[in-house]
């Protein structure tokens, strides 16, 4: 069952698992609140529903889009209801940083979870321990090999760089899968003003391919700062692998200014930017095969 930001995803999905994609009416209330309604929701009865959306942009109407979806398939008769949803909204919100804050992505997850979702398939979540604090069956799906092979054209002998320790479980996996040498950078980010340093580690990359990946390209500091520094200290190519793309505000400007020679990015989100520095990765084949694993 799509949701209106992944529809096309949606419809690929479900060719590829040989799903049949219902159809969903939308409509907006006058008072600006949704109405969602499957059509022929006869043809759920007894049957495990797919829910196939993501929660950017739109973070707030997505989630309870998906909600709704959730919550129409289980009245219309659904066995179960697994979710896929490749961008978990407010995700990054996942502990307490400064006293008096709530955990966003609890509050996200657990409302996915009591609304009936039994399995939630996700990728790349910024940390996967949200998921298994909130969920029996889940799976973090992380596509960065399906990326890395996109990014062999561009580079030679490449070390694998994550721009902080946080995100170095990603240089490993893909480091490790590609018998490549992997490391990570250090970050320091000012949480009132989210402003970020990322401070130079003993690392010769003089002359050296770099692959820098990450969860999140958000407002672009992260990533443009990390290749600033690399390009600073002799690095030949920066190119950056990322599984969601959000690029907000002059994030794009940002990152090819640094020097970055290419980003690769995840088809994750309700958004595509279609400029020459950005390519996208086609994850639905690659999560097809997992999910369809998992349905049988
Ligand atoms: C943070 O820990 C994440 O992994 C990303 O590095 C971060 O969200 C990127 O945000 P921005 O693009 O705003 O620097």
């Amino acid at each position: 069952m799509p949701g209106n930001n992944y529809f096309y995803e949606s419809i690929e999905l479900a060719e590829k698992l040989g799903c049949k994609l219902l159809e969903v009416k939308h409509k907006i209330f006058p008072d600006g609140e949704k109405y969602v309604r499957i059509l022929n929701a006869e043809e759920i009865k007894g049957k495990t529903v797919v829910v196939s959306n993501t929660m950017y942009p739109n973070q707030n109407d997505s989630l309870i889009e998906t909600l709704m979806l959730v919550n129409a398939s289980l009245k219309a008769g659904a066995s179960r209801v697994v979710a896929f949803i490749p961008y978990i909204a407010y995700a990054r919100q996942d502990k307490v940083f400064l006293p008096g804050e709530p955990v966003t992505a609890d509050i996200v997850l657990s409302m996915l979870r009591e609304t009936g979702v039994s399995c939630i398939y996700t990728v790349d979540i910024h940390s996967p321990s949200i998921l298994e604090r909130n969920f029996e069956c889940y799976e973090n799906i992380l596509v960065f090999n399906y990326m890395v092979e996109q990014v062999k054209q561009f580079v030679n002998d490449p070390i694998i760089l994550a721009p902080d320790k946080g995100a170095l479980h990603r240089a490993k996996h893909v480091a490790l899968k590609q018998g490549l040498e992997y490391d990570y950078l250090v970050k320091e980010r000012d949480r009132e003003t989210g402003v970020i340093r990322i401070k130079p580690k003993e690392l010769d990359i003089r002359g050296r391919d770099v692959i820098l990946v990450d969860d999140i390209i958000s407002t672009g500091g992260t990533i443009a700062e990390a290749s600033r520094l690399l390009i600073e200290n002799g690095a030949r190519k920066v190119i950056v692998c990322a599984s969601h793309g959000l690029m907000i505000g002059n994030a794009i400007e940002k990152i090819m200014k640094s020097g970055v020679h290419k980003v690769i990015l995840a088809n994750t989100l309700g958004i595509k930017y279609d400029i020459p520095v950005i390519e996208y990765v086609d994850i639905i084949p690659y999560v097809s095969e997992i999910l369809s694993k998992s349905l049988q």
